[in-house]
């Protein structure tokens, strides 16, 4: 089967966020459907949709309550069969996001299966007599009482998002059936949200990785895509490369590819993780990121990206000032961009926006950011409310989600009623309709970055080609050669704010891209977060 993915670039796009057709302050689909022109044009293959399945939203539909029907926040079936339409009239697949290792507590598998022991879904959950010490992702104990049959479940995040129990094979049917239909109604894969924890043994305290898996995914692999044309991508937050590469396997058993977070827990302290963030080691980044580039080669697939909505938008990440956003957003994609894997786009990337550094605790709705601030600052009184709002503004979830910036009109654009979350500040300049004409606005960068990777003499070598990490211990340039035996790409950024001098040893044939739009000469004088991609002699 074609492996058109290894082309493709991704678009990630967070409902709630994008598009609001009918005024309620909340992203829905048929927003999205007027926006596919607009996406069509950035050049993207494929959207991957965060759920928009019927859920109480506990965490924004990452808690199902019907994996076959439509939240009305966001639609019918009727506006999904719509956008799947249309969407390919754009050249343009739907990849839906299915979280398969809990549902919602308003799920009737869980409401019936809770009421007794003897009822046929309750096998479907993980029970224990005594809870464990297990901490959930969301904080707190990962085990909830339950009245009506005197056990505890399971709750890897919030109380309201019980854990499968996978071992049950009619779940695993009743979600191999579920996975059919929605093939046959013509989207083009899915996103496995926390697919890692499915094989768990809670009572042994092992979550991710279990010891079933992988013998899990191959049946599911077997039973539903395997013999169709899809993508499918396995999100894992605890992943070496060695399981990586089981994964993704060339063979097609698994999955297309692996969403992995290596480098996105370079910043996390040991205890608190990204509640206490350390500065960052650009050279431990930069190894981390070669480190996956080269075990991966040629024998499993990854996916590139700096942002999605977990986690703070990069150019804010660890700049709080951002004196040169949109000099960081194009620096950024550079690096990525050139490597092997299939490129990911958060909404809103390819426009520079930022976080949205809500300074108030009430402002947040986001359930990790408010168990967080409850178990750490209330309850166990390790941080102060001052540390943690400064580590809030940084990397709590809702910052990522501020609404879409459109154009500068009220509310950017998004919604004609009162939105969600209130709006990043910087939307008046920072929207797609000052950029989408513009040649040299973030988006315009984006467009071109997409079609040398689609569509350019380098397609092949961006694909395939030898990867080699240069400079390795410098601390703000980013330099890497990729190489397939018939040309080589040198890929140089400068992630400072100081101008740096670089010497390029190999012969220059031409320039492929530059941020600065200026021609690259052998001995070069770097501006604050340039970046650009030569090909030179190999
Ligand atoms: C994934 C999602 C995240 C969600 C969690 C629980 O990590 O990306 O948003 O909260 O799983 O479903």
């Amino acid at each position: 089967m074609e492996k058109w993915w290894k082309k493709s670039v991704v678009y990630q796009v967070y409902p709630k966020s994008f598009m609001d057709s009918d005024g309620d302050g909340v992203g829905d689909l048929q927003g999205i459907i007027g926006k596919l022109d607009y996406l069509e044009d950035l050049g993207i293959d494929v959207i991957w949709l965060s759920p928009v399945f019927a859920s109480p939203m506990d965490d924004n539909g990452y808690d199902i309550s019907d994996y076959r029907s439509i939240n009305p926040l966001f639609g019918s079936i009727d506006d999904m069969k719509e956008l799947i339409d249309e969407a390919r009239k754009h050249h343009i697949k739907i990849v839906l996001d299915l979280v398969l290792n809990h549902t919602s507590d308003e799920h009737p598998w869980f409401v019936e299966g809770r009421k007794s022991r003897d009822n046929a879904t309750h096998d479907y959950y993980v029970w224990s007599k005594e809870p464990n010490p297990l901490v959930s992702v969301f904080s707190g104990s990962a085990w909830e009482f339950n009245e009506s049959t005197q056990e505890y479940y399971l709750h890897l995040f919030s109380k309201k998002m019980p854990d499968l129990n996978w071992k049950s094979e009619s779940l695993r049917k009743e979600i191999y059936r579920l996975m059919n239909d929605w093939l046959d109604l013509g989207i083009a894969g899915f996103r496995f949200d926390v697919i890692e924890y499915i094989g768990k043994e809670p009572l042994s305290m092992v979550t991710a990785n279990g010891p079933l898996l992988h013998p899990y995914i191959q049946e599911m692999n077997k039973a539903t895509f395997g013999s169709r044309n899809t993508l499918t991508v396995g999100e894992c937050w605890n992943v070496d490369t060695t399981t990586a590469k089981q994964y993704s396997d060339p063979d097609g058993s698994e999955f297309s590819m692996i969403f992995q977070f290596d480098h996105m827990k370079i910043d996390w302290d040991e205890r608190l993780g990204k509640w206490n963030p350390k500065p960052l080691d650009f050279v431990q980044l930069k190894k981390g990121l070669s480190h996956w580039q080269n075990e991966m080669m040629d024998c499993g697939w990854n996916s590139l990206f700096w942002n999605n909505h977990d986690m703070p938008r990069i150019i804010s990440r660890w700049d709080d000032d951002l004196t040169h956003p949109a000099e960081a957003a194009k620096m950024f994609a550079v690096i990525s961009y050139f490597m092997q894997g299939t490129p990911y786009i958060y909404q809103g990337e390819e426009l520079g926006m930022s976080n949205a550094r809500y300074p108030l605790l009430e402002t947040y709705t986001d359930v990790e950011t408010l168990n967080a601030y409850q178990d750490l600052v209330i309850d166990r009184k390790v941080l102060t409310d001052k540390e943690f709002m400064a580590a809030a503004i940084r990397f709590g979830r809702d910052n990522v989600r501020s609404p879409m910036q459109w154009n500068d009109s009220k509310n950017a654009g998004f919604t004609t009623g009162e939105p969600w979350l209130p709006l990043c500040g910087n939307y008046t300049t920072i929207n797609a309709q000052r950029q989408v004409d513009d040649p040299q606005s973030v988006f315009s960068f984006y467009k071109k970055l997409i079609q040398i990777r689609k569509k350019s003499p380098y397609s092949e070598l961006i694909e395939k080609g030898r990867y080699t990490l240069l400079e390795p211990d410098h601390d703000r340039l980013f330099v890497y050669e990729r190489n397939d035996g018939q040309r080589c790409l040198l890929v140089v950024a400068n992630y400072s704010r100081s101008v740096l001098t670089y010497t390029i040893e190999k012969k220059i044939i031409g320039t492929v891209i530059s941020t600065q739009s200026r021609p690259i000469t052998q001995t070069i004088q770097l501006m604050p977060y340039e970046a650009f991609v030569v090909e030179v002699e190999r």
